[in-house]
């Protein structure tokens, strides 16, 4: 089965309302007279950007998701957002177990879970994300770590579930550091989540899994990962808020 390629980009907490409505019409506009090949380009704006961007970019086929979803489906969660929520702005993708949310808002595997349950539910397709610390890989933990990461949070589901979901491999240690993982070393993980999903599911549904990579992904090393074997795309930080360069990253197919 061919895999969707995807150059999806996290904004992070970045960007005015403004500012973000510019780089969206930005890069539609360069897509539309760059973009030859056949990536799936995707934006993970703030939550307070989505309404805006999501009819910003109607008809360009240019996704737009959320960085977070909440597990439950209504009540007394301030701060939070649902799932029907979302897909009544018309937003059908979220990212799930950001490592950055896994630190500091204290999400678990468990927790991941639950929301990718609850995504999937809402037909919003997850894009969960996992990755091991430096201390992890330092230890020669991370094959585990990830393994886990994966087995968690996706256990109990249906192979046709698990067919509708997007994998991000975010070494922690390479997110805004600018360390990349080596094409090797990324596409030795990408093997191993692909093994980890195949046994939770079967050999069919996994090889139709788009395993992206993120972690200082910019225009002068996407060429090199997108050329490994089981890299299908990547989820793109610091890089992802130039049109330039996110432009660049998605060309490198
Ligand atoms: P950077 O590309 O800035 O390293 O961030 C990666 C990331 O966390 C994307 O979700």
């Amino acid at each position: 089965m061919k895999r969707q390629k995807i150059a999806a980009g996290n904004w992070k907490m970045h960007k005015t309302l403004l500012e973000g409505q510019g780089l969206a019409q930005e890069i539609r506009t360069m897509a539309d007279s760059e973009l030859m090949n056949d990536a799936t380009l995707m934006v993970f704006p703030p939550f307070i950007h989505l309404q805006s961007l999501a009819k910003q970019m109607e008809g360009s086929g240019i996704i737009v998701g959320a960085q977070n979803i909440n597990q439950f489906e209504q009540g007394a969660y301030t701060g939070e957002v649902s799932a029907s929520m979302l897909t009544s702005i018309g937003v059908h993708h979220t990212l799930i177990g950001h490592s950055e949310r896994r630190q500091y808002y204290n999400e678990t595997n468990a927790s991941c879970g639950a929301k990718i349950q609850t995504s999937l539910k809402h037909g919003i397709t997850p894009v969960y994300c996992i990755g091991e610390t430096l201390e992890e890989r330092e230890s020669n933990r991370h094959f585990d770590v990830v393994s886990a990461q994966l087995t968690e949070a996706l256990a109990g589901l249906s192979n046709d579930d698990i067919a509708k979901c997007i994998i991000a491999y975010e070494p922690v240690w390479a997110i805004g550091t600018g360390k990349t993982a080596s094409a090797e070393q990324a596409n030795e993980m990408h093997i191993h989540i692909r093994k980890v999903l195949s046994d939770i599911s079967s050999a069919e549904t996994a090889n139709g899994i788009s395993i992206l990579y993120g972690g200082s992904v910019k225009p002068d090393n996407a060429q090199s990962l997108f050329s490994m074997s089981d890299i299908d795309g990547a989820l793109i930080g610091g890089a992802a808020l130039k049109a330039r360069d996110f432009l660049d990253i998605a060309k490198a197919f």
